[in-house]
């Protein structure tokens, strides 16, 4: 792996993974809306600040993504869901990715091997869901995990030797988890950045379209 890109680069686990891949040698360019004004629910602001990348890269990383928008927190049954606290959620979580992830295949190579991965969470798993509760939040990351299995199938025909999948990343120290970290015992972002990494680098091309946690371990859809 050589040159990198990732987006949510100023998020708790974006900069931990580009700080990783730098301390690995990875020449890595960084985007966020606060330092880029990379708006993933603006598909102006998508074409424009992607349009303007100079790949190709062999791994592109996509670390936006939120839990709920600032001043609600998720839903705690399907009672307490609303529109458009959930269409929100959806744009930055599914929709907004989507849109990344088409603006990054023209920077990925053809015929040297490549990784596209996009943070998805266990919790978006439909398998893995025992508890209910956190409908938006779940449904924006099962919308996402379909657009990588989609997407991993479409590459395979058009970039042979790249991998395209989702990960979980663990319970991270991020603000993303300030107000449940009480509740689970949570890693610190360099750690979770370490493990990441380290899954990424063994990706084969028989692995892509498919769900990985922090470990490796294939995650249920
Ligand atoms: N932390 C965990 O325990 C955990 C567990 C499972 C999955 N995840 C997933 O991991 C990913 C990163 O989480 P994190 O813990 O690093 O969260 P974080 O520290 O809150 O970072 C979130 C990132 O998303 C970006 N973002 C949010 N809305 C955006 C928008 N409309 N356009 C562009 N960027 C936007 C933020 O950008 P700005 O700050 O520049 O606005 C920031 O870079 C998320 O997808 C999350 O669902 C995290």
């Amino acid at each position: 792996m050589k040159h990198a890109l990732v987006i949510g680069a100023s998020g708790g686990i974006g900069r931990a993974v580009a700080e990783e891949l730098t301390r690995r040698g990875v020449a890595v360019t960084t985007l966020s809306r606060r330092d880029d004004g990379l708006d993933i629910t603006d598909p102006a602001s998508v074409a424009e600040v992607m349009g303007r990348q100079d790949g190709p890269f062999d791994l592109i990383f996509v670390a936006t993504g939120i839990l709920s928008p600032d001043g609600t927190g998720p839903e705690k049954s399907v009672s307490a869901i609303e529109a458009a606290i959930m269409a929100e959620v959806l744009a930055v979580n599914a929709i907004g990715p989507a849109l990344v992830v088409q603006a990054a295949l023209p920077l990925l190579p053809r015929d040297t091997p490549s990784v596209l991965a996009v943070m998805s969470a266990r919790v978006g798993s439909i398998g893995d869901n025992k508890i209910g509760g956190w409908h938006s939040y779940r449904a924006s990351k099962a919308a996402l995990n379909q657009i990588v299995r989609g997407t991993a199938i479409e590459m395979g025909r058009t970039h042979k030797k790249a991998v395209c999948v989702a990960l979980h990343p663990g319970t991270v120290a991020t603000p993303f988890t300030a107000d449940y970290a009480g509740r689970h015992k949570t890693v610190p972002p360099d750690e979770a950045a370490r493990n990441l990494v380290d899954v990424l680098t063994g990706l084969e091309p028989a692995q892509s379209g498919r769900f990985f946690d922090y470990s490796g371990a294939e995650v249920p859809w």
